[in-house]
């Protein structure tokens, strides 16, 4: 049994956590991640983002910064002149 209070208005929302690969900040995306938010976060420790992303179950994988920049790349080139108010989700999936 969790003794975790659940937010129902948290489910499905958006969070970003900066530093969140250890200590606070991944505390904060595990819970964000236990209510049901579609969660990323930022960090420059590679090894701790990997493992937490590991850890917690509702986050599919990593994402690389290269992968948000194909993106702005499409997004600034001609190919994509045709497109407009659209908004993209680079979250690599979640569970
Ligand atoms: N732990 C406490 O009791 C406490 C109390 C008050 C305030 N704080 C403050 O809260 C913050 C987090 O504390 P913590 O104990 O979780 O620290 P922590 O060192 O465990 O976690 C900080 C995280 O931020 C990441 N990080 C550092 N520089 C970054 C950058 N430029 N871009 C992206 N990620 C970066 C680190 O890799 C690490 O994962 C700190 O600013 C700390 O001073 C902590």
């Amino acid at each position: 049994m969790s003794l975790m209070a659940v937010y129902p208005s948290l489910k499905g929302r958006a969070v970003v956590v900066t530093g969140g690969a250890s200590g606070i900040g991944a505390a904060i995306v595990a819970a964000f991640a236990r209510q049901g938010s579609r969660v990323a976060f930022v960090d420059i420790d590679d090894e701790a983002a990997d493992a937490l992303v590991k850890r917690v179950g509702s986050l599919k994988r990593m994402i690389v910064p290269e992968e948000v920049a194909r993106l702005v790349m499409f997004l600034a080139a001609d190919d994509s002149s045709g497109i407009t108010s659209q908004s993209y989700v680079v979250d690599g999936g979640w569970v």
